[in-house]
């Protein structure tokens, strides 16, 4: 197969985690016969280096035009870097969201999954980390709190700062459906994630949720408040299967259901539209404290790229091999720092990419 990709390698770790994803692409390229071309595209920082703005419309064009985009994690630290000192609108992590948007990636599925070889560097319980998890989180990736209108004005003397929170029946049917599809290839229950019991938005969530699942007879929907949600994660993560839930809710709970498997340098992500194209990604991001030094754990880019091949290629076979190639890795107790625990292995990003490689054909 031809497959065109666009690639973002982004800011901090971005290029770093990014190089060993591509790595492990050419080698299944290699192994399986398939011809892969990369163009690079500037997002973030690196784009406001060079074009003075995070996205321009020729990046976002070029975006289109792709497959599928590989991204690292953009942005920098923000006492440090000077694009901190630029307008909101014209950060980096506003060219993240316009490429969302611009893209129409309303979908952001983040799995998270505790690998039995990980238990040990899961902060859980051991009781709790010997049952494991495997859940999926559909986070809506183009609405809610992150798109509303925003302002800050003086009224009465004093700052005040306002960020509206949107939801129209339509977005939230797209992604429920989405979370149902989903949860109907995996162990058939949704869990939807709101705040019903004070906002509006989530009212309205609530109700169209429960109207998508009277097409699903067979998948068993619970509603759960995001605040018990967040505890829950802690105390019985084996509960989850599919988390559906808004954007703000999906970002937060996501970083902490990471941590569960071990590290937020574990958690792949996909944000699809309606056709097969999608932006794959690690959860976290850029990383600048340990950007450069050649520690970033690259997993989470790696397995990214597996849902690319899995979900804007249809191969399964290639994605799965990816997917066992890590577990062996890991099973042979290579490890990087954020995921080490006793009597492992400690390796750097590069290693960790050539050895995911060597066990791919
Ligand atoms: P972060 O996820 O970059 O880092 C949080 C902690 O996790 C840090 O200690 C970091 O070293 C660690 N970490 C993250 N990824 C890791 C990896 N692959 N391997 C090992 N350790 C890893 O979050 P932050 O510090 O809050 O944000 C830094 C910058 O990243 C900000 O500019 C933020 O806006 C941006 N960001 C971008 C994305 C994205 O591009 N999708 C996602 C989240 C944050
Ligand atoms: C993520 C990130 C982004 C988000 C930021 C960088 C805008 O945290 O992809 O989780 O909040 O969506
Ligand atoms: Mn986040």
């Amino acid at each position: 197969m031809e497959m065109k990709i666009g690639v973002i390698k982004g800011d901090g770790i971005g290029p770093e985690i990014v190089d060993e994803a591509m790595k492990v692409l050419d080698r299944v390229a290699e192994v399986y016969g398939h011809s892969l071309s990369y163009t690079q595209l500037l997002m973030g920082g690196a784009s406001i280096d060079v074009n003075g703005v995070p996205l321009t419309d020729e990046t976002l064009a070029a975006a289109k035009e792709s497959d599928a985009v590989l991204m690292g994690s953009i942005g920098g630290d923000a006492k440090t870097s000077p694009w901190y000192k630029l307008e909101p609108s014209k950060r980096p992590e506003a060219g993240l969201l316009s490429l969302r948007k611009g893209l129409n990636l309303f979908a952001n599925l983040r799995p998270a999954v505790l690998y039995s070889e990980l238990k040990g560097a899961c902060p859980l319980k051991e009781e709790i980390a010997e049952k494991g998890f495997d859940m999926m989180i559909m986070r809506e990736l183009t609405g809610g709190l992150y798109f509303g209108k925003r302002s800050t004005e003086k009224e009465n003397g004093m700052l005040v700062a306002r960020d509206e929170l949107t939801y129209s029946e339509e977005e939230i049917r797209r992604i429920a459906k989405r979370g149902f599809d989903i949860a109907m290839k995996r162990r058939k229950k949704v869990t939807s994630v709101d705040k019903a019991n004070v906002l509006d938005s989530s009212r309205l969530w609530r109700k169209v949720v429960e109207e998508v699942a009277e097409d699903y007879p067979e998948v068993k929907l619970e509603h759960m408040l995001v605040d018990n949600c967040a505890m829950q994660l802690v105390k019985d993560p084996a509960q989850f299967d599919v988390i559906l839930t808004e954007n703000m809710f999906g970002d937060i709970l996501s970083d902490e259901a990471s941590m569960v498997t071990g590290s937020i340098g574990m958690l792949a992500s996909a944000s699809l539209n309606e056709t097969k194209f999608g932006l794959y990604e690690p959860s976290g991001g850029s990383a600048p404290d340990i950007a450069g030094k050649g520690i970033a754990n690259p997993i989470a880019t790696i397995l990214s790229a597996a849902m690319m091949l899995r979900y804007s290629f249809d191969l399964d076979r290639e994605a799965d091999a990816i997917e066992n190639a890590v577990e062996r890795v890991l099973q042979d107790g290579y490890r990087t720092v954020d995921i080490m625990s006793e009597g492992m292995t400690q390796i750097g990003t590069k290693e960790m990419g050539d050895r995911i490689c060597s066990y791919i054909g």
